[in-house]
């Protein structure tokens, strides 16, 4: 449970984030020890969280690394994941992004298109060097999730539909210049009903008997990310449960001897950790409603504007009164900019310390500087 040293936050500019490198330190060595039961590969999502310090713990458990652009891969390489590392997916890659993984001879590409795995091969023509492909099909699984972050629906714009596999495949056994790996799955994002997961195993053995008929041997199943954390309760629950979740692959997935199951977990590796934490400003008696004004706001973490999430938020000043019930809400120029509506919270004052819990994913790399704001500042529990 993280411990939070109110007497150094009294004296620190809010809004910053601040990461609980211990519990990241447990997270990371719990997903190690349940995937090792099972030999699964693990891969980090850097687009969970993408901070240099957490990059260089996460890099000392040997996970390889998700990267959805060629700025993540440059990062990821920069803080010291090799290249056999590296998955590269994206339904938009560039030419140049393209090109620095096949510079760097990157594990595999996870292809989302005719069109790009046509550009692919022209560029690993130019450079003289096999491309390692997987493609990435939408298995029209419905994860139970928001449907900003559902992906694996025929009506979502990522993979390859089923439709259009024979036609991807069949003009890829042309190509000299790709080499085969392996399918890449992703059904969405903060999934707590593992069922979906099950249900996305099922299709996942249909499709490798399809593809075994075709000759073609997937060396490599990549089921993707996705495993949802408690943002109600980060106390009790606050690392996931790797154990439960694999079980279901191990269990559903039918597996051939020589493959190798990979997933690419983003937010159940990081969000416990990180904490958005910010100074009640305001306490204000609206017409109907009473609103606490933060100094943080959208801009900060964008997760409730943006897909009406709700982040836990504790007032870790000490403050214990009676419940009182508030509009949380940030500083900025949008209706949208709010935390939590009608929340019961015990009573706030100005200048009391709230910690927006849970936000160590989807958190500081969302930031943006809309109304001209700052970036906030980062700290950690072992150098604060
Ligand atoms: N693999 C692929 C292909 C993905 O698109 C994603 C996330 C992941 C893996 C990692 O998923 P995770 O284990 O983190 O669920 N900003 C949103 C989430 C967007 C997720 C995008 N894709 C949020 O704050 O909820």
């Amino acid at each position: 449970m993280t411990v939070f040293p109110i007497d150094k936050f009294e004296g620190l500019q809010t809004p910053f984030y601040y990461y609980d490198m211990l519990l990241l330190e447990e997270t990371l060595s719990t997903l190690r020890n349940e995937a090792q039961k099972y030999d699964f590969h693990i891969h980090y999502a850097i687009k969970a969280n993408a901070n240099d310090r957490i990059l260089h713990r996460i890099c000392q458990y040997d996970f390889g690394v998700d990267c959805v652009s060629g700025y993540e891969m440059e990062k990821a390489l920069e803080v010291g994941f090799p290249a056999d590392g590296i998955f590269f997916a994206g339904v938009g890659k560039s030419d140049w992004e393209i090109e620095l993984g096949l510079n760097h001879d990157i594990a595999c590409f996870n292809v989302e298109s005719l069109a790009e795995l046509e550009v692919i091969h022209q560029l690993a023509e130019k450079v003289g060097r096999k491309a390692k492909v997987a493609f990435r099909i939408n298995p029209n699984v419905r994860a139970n999730t928001h449907h900003y972050i559902t992906t694996g629906l025929d009506e979502n714009k990522f993979g390859i539909g089923l439709s259009e596999l024979e036609k991807v495949i069949s003009r890829m056994q042309q190509m000299k210049f790709i080499q085969f790996e392996g399918i890449h799955f992703h059904i969405g994002s903060q999934i707590t009903e593992l069922d979906s997961f099950k249900e996305l195993c099922l299709r996942i053995n249909e499709l490798q008997d399809w593809f075994i008929a075709k000759h073609l041997f997937p060396k490599i199943i990549n089921v993707g990310g996705g495993l949802g954390v408690d943002y109600e309760d980060p106390d009790s629950h606050p690392i996931p449960d790797f154990s439960a979740y694999f079980k279901i692959f191990k269990e559903f997935l039918e597996t051939k001897p020589g493959q190798e199951v990979h997933f690419e977990l983003g937010r159940s590796v990081v969000a416990q950790c990180g904490n958005l934490i910010s100074r009640v400003l305001y306490v204000k008696e609206g017409a109907k409603k009473r609103f606490a004004i933060l100094d943080a706001g959208m801009t900060d973490l964008i997760r409730p504007a943006l897909y009406q999430a709700q982040h836990r938020i504790d007032n870790i000043s000490g403050f214990n009164g009676d419940k009182v019930r508030y509009d949380v809400v940030g500083p900025i120029c949008e209706s949208s900019d709010c935390f939590g509506k009608a929340l019961d919270l015990p009573e706030m004052k100005r200048g009391n310390i709230v910690a927006i819990r849970s936000a160590g994913a989807y958190g500081e790399v969302m930031v943006s500087n809309y109304n001209l704001r700052k970036t906030p500042d980062v700290y950690f529990s072992d150098t604060i």
